[in-house]
């Protein structure tokens, strides 16, 4: 059985004023008619030995994701709720110890709630080709050709004379039984770069050898928390403890706060991924965007004849190449180029399409404001 563990923590700071600390870019209908979430749990459909999945998200958020997953059909076998942020490996080690509690040994399918994926189909292909081998116990990536030297992913660097065969997860001896790329759909990972800074990053991408890390991972429950006890056992025992003493509240599992708040916080990426020796890529061509920034909306929306994509009322005279997102108001662009124009109730963002990144310097501002 594969479990999808939907992660819906994020605050999503870069793409106010839609996204709000109440209202994370997640649980807004950004890309498509659903929300997010939804489509994260959606594009699944079709997967073989799909279970109900497991959503961890911060309290705050635990009506809204329980009745958006409801509206589509798709009721969670549990909620867990954080009551503040451990970042993604905490996350995932609950859903784990979680997953674990029917007695069975589920393969744990982690997602970001707030990625965008042009090509589902894709998406599950892959899935499909790494279940063997996260079955035989290795921690699958989906590995993503870079285009720039992004700093704010992981890189991972495909052992491409460890070519993995997807029909049994063996791996392949020598040169004669397997050529390389083009035979195989999984590698083991010969390297595993966090956030790498951007000289590194250009190296990385200049050199050809190296995915993005998707963030999406493939996984036996069990096999995380071993390499988790062995890795952050700390984390691991304080994860247990707010599980042992959560609140159960119908299909809401309230984590312990004070368990919770002992637990040292990591990524999953940094706790584990850059230190085990079992994990492995497969390289995914989804049309995967994780959604970053405004100019991502931009670049994977829909554009008219003059390259806008238009959300709402919106008016425009001699505009071109813009993204223009109008909630309550009529939004009039005139002579506008390469500009981002989102109009909500109470606040109205006007950047220029390079500069979408320092959205976040603005929030941190009325932060300090209070
Ligand atoms: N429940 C929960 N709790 N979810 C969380 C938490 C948390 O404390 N922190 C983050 N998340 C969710 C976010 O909402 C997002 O969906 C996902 O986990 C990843 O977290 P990010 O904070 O967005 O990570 P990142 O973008 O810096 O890096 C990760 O994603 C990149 C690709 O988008 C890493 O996995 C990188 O290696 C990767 O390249
Ligand atoms: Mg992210």
């Amino acid at each position: 059985m594969i479990i999808p563990v939907i992660l819906s923590g994020g605050a999503g700071t870069r793409l106010w004023p839609l996204s709000r600390e109440l209202y994370p870019k997640q649980l807004l209908p950004l890309a498509g008619e659903h929300t997010m979430l939804q489509e994260t749990a959606l594009r699944l459909e079709g997967l073989s030995a799909l279970g109900a999945p497991l959503v961890v998200c911060n309290e705050a958020h635990r009506f809204m994701v329980a009745e958006q997953m409801r509206r589509i059909g798709r009721t969670p076998a549990a909620i867990l709720l954080e009551p503040l942020g451990r970042n993604t490996a905490p996350a995932v080690a609950v859903a784990a110890l979680q997953a674990l509690d029917g007695g069975e040994d589920p393969l744990l399918l982690v997602l970001p709630a707030d990625h965008v994926i042009a090509q589902p189909e894709a998406l599950r292909a892959a899935i499909e080709s790494g279940a063997p081998l996260a079955r035989e116990g290795r921690l699958m990536t989906f590995g993503i050709v870079p285009t720039a030297p992004e700093t704010g992913y992981g890189y991972i660097r495909a052992d491409r004379a460890c070519p993995l065969s997807f029909v049994t997860g063996h791996l392949l001896k020598g040169k004669d039984q397997g050529t390389g790329m083009e035979d195989a759909t999984a590698f083991a990972v010969a390297q595993f770069v966090e956030k790498p800074d951007s000289a590194t990053a250009q190296r990385y991408l200049d050199s050809g050898e190296y995915f993005w890390n998707s963030g999406m991972f493939l996984f036996k429950a069990s096999r995380y928390l071993e390499e988790l006890e062995r890795l952050a056992p700390a984390m691991l025992r304080w994860c247990r403890a707010a599980l042992e003493q959560a609140v159960r509240d119908l299909d809401f599992i309230r984590l312990d706060a004070e368990a919770f708040a002992a637990c040292p916080g990591n990524s999953i990426d940094y706790a584990v991924m850059e230190k085990t020796d079992a994990a492995a890529v497969i390289p995914l061509a989804a049309g995967w965007n994780d959604v970053g920034s405004w100019s991502a909306l931009w670049e994977i929306g829909a554009r008219d004849a003059d390259g806008n994509v238009r959300r709402g009322d919106v008016l425009t005279s001699g505009t071109r190449n813009c993204y223009l997102h109008a909630e309550r108001r009529l939004i009039a662009a005139v002579g506008l180029e390469d500009h981002i124009v989102v109009e909500t109730a109470d606040a109205v963002l006007v950047a220029h399409r390079d500069r979408v990144q320092e959205v976040k310097d603005i929030v941190a501002q009325l932060k300090a404001q209070g």
